[in-house]
């Protein structure tokens, strides 16, 4: 049986990752590390929680002895790692926590995974999930990112990520330590934490609350479902080719207005509400510092190379979406109390 790790299986896409893995493949192991920061909640891996090929490890990828020891005492075959500090504007507050965990917390596990491996690299994997944020801002009418595009973060989260990826490119260039990158664009879709701009504006229609449209709410975002990205995800790490990067996206480009407005038209609708109900809500406020303008992908490698392109169309996975925080408003209340409500204020509250 193969022994596979996925770090940060308890956030919003390494829950559908995990969930895909445990429930595709019965002839692997899948140890899920996860340290269940704010962002990663157990709950999103009910389903899956007693199946005998998953094994729940809670701990933190940012201590590196307890790293070393896990993968000596599993020896496991493949990494897949998804662990971050994932929130733009979480990172602008503090960025020390990026720091830690994206760069450092990535170099544990090469280190950990080169210490176990070295000399016999053969079917072993360290795949190592990345965002489109790495290639900085795109113009309005520039091309969209190849994998050939110059890395230019501009957040301390995309220049914490970009570093994880330099990071891993050098283990595989020095070490020969096999190694993937896939840098995808902005995921929706059940599970994610109501920091990021779709699931905070459901939850705040449901609540009565103003949606904060940072700046004139111009900057464009290419969005993918998450479970479009989750099957990308399978593609790489089975027929990727070793020291190679594969860009994700859902060639579906919006400026955040036009979401926000698409986004109160559905959910308006599914809680019979009259058309535009929720428009009033629309509240514009101070702008992200050094937001990055746009982001586009071309996806065309992992297409042609390896076959994968998305399979939900946007409406549908919208839909899906919004019924999905409907349906599922025990998990919000849940997410949404203690800590969030600080965090909450501190960052809207302020912008105002
Ligand atoms: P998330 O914030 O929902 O989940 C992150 C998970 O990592 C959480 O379960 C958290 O508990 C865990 N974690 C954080 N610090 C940890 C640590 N020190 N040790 C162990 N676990 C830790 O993030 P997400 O949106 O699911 O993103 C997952 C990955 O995908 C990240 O690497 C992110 O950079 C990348 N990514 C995200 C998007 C997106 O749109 N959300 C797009 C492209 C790439
Ligand atoms: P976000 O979901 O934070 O993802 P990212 O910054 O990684 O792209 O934000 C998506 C876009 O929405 C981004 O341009 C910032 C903007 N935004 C708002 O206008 N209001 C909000 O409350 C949030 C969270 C984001």
């Amino acid at each position: 049986m193969k022994k596979i790790l996925i770090t940060g299986g308890a956030g919003f896409i390494g829950s559908h990752v995990v969930k895909l893995f445990v429930n595709k493949y019965v002839d692997y192991h899948v140890f899920n590390l996860d340290k269940l920061t704010y962002a990663g909640n157990l709950e999103n891996l009910k389903s899956i929680e007693n199946s005998p090929n998953y094994t729940f490890i809670k701990g933190d990828i940012t201590d590196g002895l307890f790293i070393s020891q896990l993968f000596e005492n599993q020896q496991f075959d493949g990494v897949i790692h998804l662990a971050a500090e994932s929130h733009v504007d979480r990172s602008i507050a503090d960025p020390m926590a990026f720091i830690h965990t994206n760069i450092v917390g990535t170099a544990n596990l090469l280190n950990a995974a080169l210490k176990i491996w070295e000399g016999h690299f053969e079917g072993k994997l360290f795949y190592h999930i990345s965002t489109d944020e790495v290639y900085g801002s795109l113009g309005e009418n520039d091309a969209a990112f190849t994998e050939q595009t110059p890395y230019c973060p501009h957040s301390p989260y995309s220049a914490s990520k970009a570093a994880s990826d330099h990071l891993v490119r050098a283990y595989y260039d020095t070490y020969g330590l096999p190694t993937v990158i896939s840098n995808c664009s902005n995921n929706y879709g059940p599970y994610q934490f109501p920091e990021k701009l779709l699931p905070l504006c459901i939850n705040n229609i449901l609540n009565n609350k103003p949606l904060p449209v940072y700046g004139k709410g111009l900057n464009v975002r290419d969005w993918l479902y998450v479970k479009d990205h989750a099957d990308a995800i399978d593609c790489v790490f089975h027929a990727g080719e070793k020291g190679q990067t594969y860009n994700i996206g859902g060639n579906n480009e919006w400026r955040n207005i036009d979401l926000i407005e698409k986004l109160i038209e559905i959910t308006d609708n599914q809680l019979n509400r009259p058309k535009g109900t929720s428009q009033k809500l629309i509240t514009f406020v101070k702008d992200r510092a050094g937001h990055d303008l746009r982001y586009a992908i071309n996806a065309k490698k992992i297409h042609t190379q390896l076959g994968w392109c998305p399979k939900v169309a946007f409406d549908e996975g919208f839909a899906l979406t919004v019924k999905w925080y409907l349906d599922n408003s025990d998990w919000l209340k849940n997410v949404t109390t203690g800590e969030y409500q600080n965090y909450y204020n501190k960052m809207y509250l302020e912008r105002k």
